[in-house]
């Protein structure tokens, strides 16, 4: 790993990075159907210093590591002491990343079946652990099911499962090879539990993810441990994606009736997800396996 980074010494001295989701214009419906401005949380800097890393301490690959929810797990398992391991495709987020939170960088598209695996046997050979896999990396698309094309239902299938299953696969493989056991948390979604009109593809996908924690948390037990999280709604570049193409398909009342089903009345911080991915790669979750923990606001009970 890098000796201490120029940001971590920046950090601290009490230096803070600017809020990485700035407050949007995003909509808010009131109980009485108006809008009101949604309050945006903005991401928390790292806490590297927390629990420092040493030589030996645990190891976690994390896929979609640039930003997003995989940027706030990564952050979240540095201040809990662990060494992280940071893949992503977009090369050059994936180095501002690595140097705000003193990580190892690996570009890779998880999509490459045959970089996947040889980037996994090249961190187990180069890190000399590899205790847990945030099996993150995904892409949306809302889209009406009557106009799904070939192409776009490929592209989601080949990252948020195609990909997903080969780098638990991959990360399984170096796991047992190096024989201390091991975590997988897969990033699924609320929508691999209930039906959207415009997500179908994206939901099987997520769906399928959710199946696959079962089948392999079965498969690789008693040693590696398989979860899934099922967020709803996370307040990253991706969620502005998603707000977007709802606007465009279903207009402010489709977006309005989203924030209308949580009964939290917000959207989730990406913070506030890596929380449980954290939790449930400790030894705190070690009785923990299968489970696909619903992180929705409430959304998904009613
Ligand atoms: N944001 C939400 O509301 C939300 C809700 C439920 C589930 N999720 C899931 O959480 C995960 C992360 O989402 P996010 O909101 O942080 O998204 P994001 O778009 O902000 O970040 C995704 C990251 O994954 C990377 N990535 C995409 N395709 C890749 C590929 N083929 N290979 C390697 N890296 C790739 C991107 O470059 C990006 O850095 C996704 O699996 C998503 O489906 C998000």
């Amino acid at each position: 790993m890098p000796a201490v980074l120029p940001l971590l010494r920046l950090r601290r001295r009490g230096w803070r990075e600017a809020p990485r989701v700035g407050a949007s214009a995003w909509g808010l419906p009131s109980a009485t159907g108006g809008c009101r401005p949604l309050k945006v949380t903005p991401h928390p800097a790292p806490n590297l210093t927390a629990v420092e890393a040493t030589e030996t301490s645990k190891v976690a690959f994390v896929t979609g590591g640039a930003r997003g929810i995989g940027w706030a797990a990564a952050a979240a398992l540095r201040a809990e002491g662990w060494r992280v391991v940071l893949a992503d495709r977009d090369v050059a987020a994936l180095e501002r990343a690595a140097a705000e939170l003193d990580a190892e960088p690996v570009p890779v598209d998880v999509t490459d079946i045959g970089a996947v695996r040889a980037t996994l046997a090249g961190v187990a050979r180069k890190m000399g652990r590899l205790d847990c896999l945030v099996n993150n990396a995904g892409v949306f698309k809302n889209e009406p099911l009557l106009e799904v094309e070939e192409d776009g239902y490929d592209r989601l299938m080949a990252v948020n499962l195609k990909g997903a299953f080969f780098v638990l696969q991959a990360a399984a493989r170096e796991m047992r090879a190096l024989g201390n056991g091991g975590v997988i948390v897969n990033v699924a979604s609320a929508a691999g539990r209930s039906a959207r009109p415009t997500q179908a593809v994206y939901g099987m996908t997520k769906a399928a993810l959710i199946h696959l924690t079962k089948s392999a948390a079965v498969a690789l037990a008693p040693d590696i441990r398989v979860l899934a999280v099922c967020p709803a709604a996370v307040e990253t570049e991706m969620w502005e994606q998603v707000l977007k193409e709802r606007r465009a398909v279903g207009g402010d009342a489709d977006v309005q009736a989203l924030f209308a089903r949580i009964p939290l009345g917000r959207a989730c911080t990406a913070a506030e997800v890596a929380g449980v991915i954290a939790f449930l790669a400790s030894d705190r979750a070690a009785y923990m396996t299968g489970s696909a923990l619903d992180i929705s606001g409430g959304m998904e009970m009613i």
